[in-house]
């Protein structure tokens, strides 16, 4: 089976989720509504002890709530054998434990070896994942984890975690401790695998503009509560409160929307969209916004008379991200 043959993401719904850790004296995460489509890609956004690791380990029961109930697939976790959940669900984390005397190859093989597979199918399965996250496999399959730089050795957490076809997929902070350039080339590889396999993932992070690159949707948490839940350009454009306008810097991103123009977005593969409204190249990107934010799935932007191509959420998105301070 190619990669891309896997089986398509799996929803997950997370109904009133509680936790409170023993001895603690308020909730870590305080009541929770959360519905991940099958496929999307969410983001759990907010500062260091808003609850965001402790929300995204309830869904594989590395964390077991004491009010609420979670189902991967319409499936309620608490139903299910920890130990068969987990493996289903690929988890990936910051500090990535790789097994230090065990190389690439058998890092990547452990969930399929617990699965029984045949040594011929893992062999193929580690090399075709290697492939996935481009690393050569003959340069990389037998080599320790010492051996590789923290990029690399992220990539084959990500290999790792997608071995046995998870149909879910958990990254906790999974790039903070790489430097920005690999960072920014990990997000891009996560969007290609996210396209290419389809995996339902809940991504956390602190960092807002790795949120805003990544996300289809933004769950922005406060004090173990989701305190905004919505596109990154909604909740960008629209905070629903001062604490996600600060969180965002949000005023200061739509202010560099007013800066630029629907021309600077146009990407040379934009093509007009049927039906959308026309805007002129010279309006403002935070125009073009509010234009999307009425309903228009795209905006066709006009020059001189002549449509020159459309702009949806994603080319303004991608302005905005290459605009970054
Ligand atoms: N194992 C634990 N035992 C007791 N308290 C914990 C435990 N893990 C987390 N907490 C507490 O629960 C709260 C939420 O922690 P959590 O790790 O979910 O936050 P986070 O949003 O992931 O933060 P960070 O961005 O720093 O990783 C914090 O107050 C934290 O101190
Ligand atoms: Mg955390």
């Amino acid at each position: 089976m190619k990669p891309h043959e896997t089986s398509a993401g799996a929803p997950l719904g997370l109904r009133d989720v509680a936790v409170r850790y023993s001895g603690a004296d308020r909730d870590a995460v305080a009541g929770v509504d959360l519905d991940v489509p099958a496929g999307a890609l969410v983001v759990l956004l907010g500062p260091s002890g808003c609850g965001k690791s402790t929300l995204l380990r309830t869904v594989n029961r590395l964390v077991v709530p004491y009010r609420g109930a979670i189902e991967v697939d319409g499936h309620d976790v608490t139903a299910s054998d920890p130990q068969t959940l987990r493996r289903g669900i690929g988890y990936v984390i910051q500090a990535v434990g790789l097994f230090p005397h065990l190389t690439v190859a058998q890092n990547v093989a452990i969930v399929p070896q617990l699965l029984s597979w045949t040594p011929e199918a893992i062999a193929a399965r580690v090399d075709e994942l290697l492939d996935l996250v481009r690393l050569e496999p003959a340069r990389y399959r037998s080599r320790l984890p010492r051996e590789l730089s923290g990029g690399e050795q992220q990539r084959v957490g990500v290999a790792r975690a997608l071995a046995a076809r998870p149909r879910v997929l958990l990254m906790d902070e999974p790039f903070g401790a790489v430097d920005a350039i690999v960072r920014t080339s990990l997000q891009d590889e996560t969007l290609r695998l996210h396209r290419a396999l389809g995996t339902t993932i809940l991504f956390v992070t602190h960092d807002v503009d790795e949120a805003l690159r990544l996300a289809d949707r933004i769950v922005v948490m406060k004090d173990g509560r989701i305190e905004q839940d919505g596109t990154p350009l909604h909740v960008l454009a629209k905070p629903a409160t001062t604490y996600v306008e600060t969180l965002l810097d949000a005023k200061d991103a739509v202010r560099r929307l007013s800066l630029l123009c629907a021309r600077d977005a146009l990407r040379n593969a934009s093509r007009p969209v049927d039906g959308a409204p026309p805007v002129p190249a010279s309006e403002t990107l935070r125009a073009v916004l509010s234009r999307l934010l009425e309903g228009a799935d795209a905006v066709a932007v006009v020059d001189d008379g002549r449509v020159i191509g459309s702009l949806s959420f994603a080319e303004i998105r991608a302005a905005l991200v290459a605009n970054e301070r």
